[in-house]
């Protein structure tokens, strides 16, 4: 259970940035954060693995708490982070090294590297570009790299910051696919992200507003509840044209009743 309790976060001193914010995820659960430019979202993220620590209240994740340091090692295992920039994730030369260096980092046993590298490549189908080098990968290729060598260290929740928002659309499909498959698996998705269709593969959404929580409930209802727009938001082009259509029925109807009175069938 990842737990925000009453958390308030500042960068400095005299602009607050979160305030007093609360909410709890269950494992297993499909989050999607939204919210417009500079509301607080990467903010979240970082203060969710400890990157950043809270200046009022506590976070949270089973027993660990990130402002302890003794847990933050635990944290960071258990709590994986893909940036928005897939180049700039890239440490080391080749695929194959950027997948070992994270299990080399928590002390996996040698002999058990082999099978979760495998795994993990094969898991966002780059297995046949284990030699490659960084400049020889699309970003597309690249994000599914990091996600590899985030996967390899087994987390139990990944974090994805915008981490589809520099792809192309079957780049960001393909990334998409593999957030439910890894949900599907039972690990928790927590999705940051400004593209208001990918909310509709989250089951829950949490809304933020200037640090503020303003919805926090099912995806389903989400566009039924908010109006995206007071956020500076777009609706995926499927609510809206449910909407415009809902709209245009009445006025259809009325259409019809005119056509029948000007020009009576009998
Ligand atoms: N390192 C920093 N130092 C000072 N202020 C910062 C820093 N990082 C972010 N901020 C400010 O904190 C606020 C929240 O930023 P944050 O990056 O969390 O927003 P966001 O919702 O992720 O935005 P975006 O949609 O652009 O990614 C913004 O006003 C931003 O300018
Ligand atoms: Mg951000």
């Amino acid at each position: 259970m990842l737990v925000f309790d009453h958390v308030d976060f500042y960068y400095k001193k005299d602009q607050p940035i979160l305030h007093n914010m609360s909410f709890t995820i269950q494992p297993g659960e499909f989050v999607a954060i939204v919210g417009a430019n500079g509301c607080g979202k990467s903010t979240i993220a970082r203060l969710m693995n400890g990157l950043l620590l809270p200046n009022q209240g506590q976070v949270r994740y089973h027993d660990w708490v990130t402002l302890n340091p003794k847990d933050t090692h635990s944290i960071h295992e258990k709590i994986g982070y893909i940036f928005q920039s897939p180049e700039d994730q890239f440490i080391t030369t080749t695929v194959l090294d950027e997948v070992l260096f994270g299990l080399e980092n928590i002390r996996v046993a040698r002999q058990d590297m082999q099978s979760r590298v495998v795994h993990a490549l094969q898991a966002v189908d780059m297995l046949d570009y284990a030699q490659a080098m960084p400049h020889q990968l699309s970003g597309g290729q690249m994000q599914r790299v990091a996600i590899a060598a985030i996967i390899a260290m087994r987390p139990e929740v990944i974090i994805f910051d915008e981490a589809t928002s520099m792809l192309d659309p079957q780049a960001r499909e393909q990334v998409l696919s593999i957030m439910r498959d890894l949900h599907l698996q039972g690990m928790t998705i927590i999705h940051v992200t400004h593209h208001m269709d990918e909310v509709l593969s989250a089951q829950r959404v949490i809304l933020i507003d200037q640090g503020r929580i303003a919805y926090d409930g099912d995806a389903v209802d989400f566009f039924d509840t908010v109006q995206v727009s007071d956020y500076q938001l777009t609706a995926p082009f499927a609510v809206r044209l449910h909407h415009k259509l809902e709209l245009i029925r009445p006025v259809r109807a009325d259409w019809k009743e005119m056509i029948r009175s000007k020009w009576p069938t009998n």
